[in-house]
């Protein structure tokens, strides 16, 4: 008997706009991304430039039939990507859609099921047509919700016989942290306010509600999820200031998930909103919309973090949020402490707090690699520490699955090299895949299979048993 369920949904996760490429060609409008060549590093450009690299990504747009049938020998039963806005509303409040960026996706989607694999999409991760962030600030305008609703309820028809798995919005408690990556909001971070911030956040909350009522008009089988950020908060001491502090910053994320699966603000948000001096246009219809609850909570899990009533106390940094370093943990060369039984703690937080499905879409570790040639003369890498990273996160998910925790899937993060989001490296490899293509635009884009590929083959092929071997 496998400690995994039956139907688990083994796979891997990318995002257009880290593997496509192709930022023009077929109709497509500029995203946020391809005016970004240094992720949240720097500030953007006026117009694409040759530097960035997800300009060119790993030209997935191009050779995605060649990466489908390697995640199907893998043994994929799922594959997360994400749907470019920019290709099917170019600019983002066309009243019509762009035929060429429909078409993609239906021959994407058509691979996927060629090879039995579910494809999970993600509705918008990270690439808000540009025009929108220029001309309407992105979230801050209530507009978005419109043109949101325009392009989802475009897709869900166009493949709801194809797709049956959802995501609303990439991570989006990330919001707080980076408006411009996370909500296409053009006004300068330094410059914005907490109200506007909210009031942003109030607006794809209200999207992702109405994103899910459309969905199950369209079709009753769709099911529909929030995607958040997950980042376990403990306290840096025993120290009740340093627990409470802990659990504030808790209510900051879990507010994403709360409202998504009760439908309503949760009531620390009333102080948290007076402390910061919120006041945020809610619409009466507003609160009806959010009453429609997703029907699953994914998340991304990558690290935890230490909290302490002393805020001079940092040293800790994932790509988007961070806080104070846990001296027990061990970090990767980008500094991300690693932490498998977070994993745990986490699942089982959410699985207590909703006692909904959760979906695990996205974890990894994202590490230099070196190619090499093996005694049969194949490319290779050797990445057994990427191989010990999953390994044990994956031993934690079957912990909380032992503790009850009822998991549709997990997807593990890159499972094809792609483009980092927040350094816009490829040098930052996550996946079972290696692609050759270097940050100075170098590389012939060939794919060759990691040491990793065959482990994660092997765990696919014995449903977890071979974690264990
Ligand atoms: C998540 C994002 O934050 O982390 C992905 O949803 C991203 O888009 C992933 O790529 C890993 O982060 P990074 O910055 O290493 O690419």
């Amino acid at each position: 008997m496998s400690r995994f369920p039956e139907n688990f949904l083994w796979g891997g996760a990318v995002a257009a706009n880290q593997c496509e490429g192709a930022y023009n060609v077929d109709g497509k409008g500029l995203s946020i991304q391809d005016v970004t060549p240094n992720g949240i590093m720097t500030p953007r450009t006026e117009k694409p430039t040759e530097d960035n690299m997800k300009l060119v990504g790993i030209d997935f747009y191009n050779r995605y039939k060649e990466d489908i049938k390697l995640f199907a020998e893998m043994g994929f039963k799922v594959f997360r990507t994400s749907i470019a806005w920019s290709r099917i509303y170019p600019k983002g409040d066309e009243l019509e859609p762009n035929e060429k960026g429909l078409k993609f996706y239906d021959d994407l989607f058509d691979e996927c099921r060629k090879y039995n694999i579910e494809p999970l999409v993600t509705l918008s991760h990270y690439e808000t047509p540009l025009y929108l962030a220029e001309k309407y600030d992105g979230w801050i305008s209530r507009d978005l919700i419109d043109f949101y609703c325009r392009y989802v309820t475009t897709v869900f028809k166009r493949y709801k016989d194809k797709v049956k798995y959802w995501l609303t919005f990439n991570e989006i408690n990330s919001i707080v942290h980076e408006p411009f990556l996370s909500g296409g909001i053009n006004t300068p971070k330094e410059k914005l306010t907490k109200n506007q911030i909210y009031q942003a956040i109030h607006h794809e909350l209200v999207a992702s509600a109405k994103a899910v009522k459309m969905g199950h008009e369209i079709n009753p089988e769709f099911k529909i999820g929030c995607m958040v950020l997950s980042m376990p908060v403990y306290p840096l001491t025993p120290n009740p200031d340093d627990v409470i502090c802990a659990m504030e910053k808790e209510h900051e994320n879990l507010f994403f998930a709360d409202v998504h699966v009760r439908g309503k603000y949760p009531s620390y948000s009333k102080r948290y909103f007076r402390k910061n001096n919120i006041h945020i246009d809610i619409m009466d219809e507003d609160i009806e919309i959010l009453k429609n609850t997703v029907d699953f909570i994914s998340f991304s899990y990558y690290m935890s973090i230490c909290e302490s009533s002393d805020k001079t106390i940092k040293g800790s940094k994932g790509n988007i949020m961070g806080g104070a370093k846990n001296p027990t943990l061990k970090e990767s060369e980008w500094g991300w402490q690693i932490d498998p039984q977070g994993l745990r703690y986490v699942l089982n937080q959410f699985y207590d707090r909703y006692q909904k499905p959760l979906f695990i879409v996205e974890n990894g570790l994202g590490a230099v690699d070196e190619l090499i040639v093996d005694e049969n003369g194949e490319h290779t890498v050797n990445d057994d520490y990427r191989i010990d990273y999953l390994r044990n996160h994956l031993k934690q998910v079957a912990e909380a699955i032992d503790d009850g925790v009822d998991l549709i899937g997990y997807t593990t993060w890159g499972c094809i090299d792609l483009v980092s989001a927040s350094t816009a490296e490829l040098k930052k490899r996550y996946g079972f895949i290696y692609v050759d293509r270097n940050d100075d635009g170098s590389g012939t884009l060939n794919r060759y299979k990691k040491k990793s590929f065959n482990w994660y083959k092997k765990v696919i092929e014995t449903n977890g048993e071979h974690l264990f071997d």
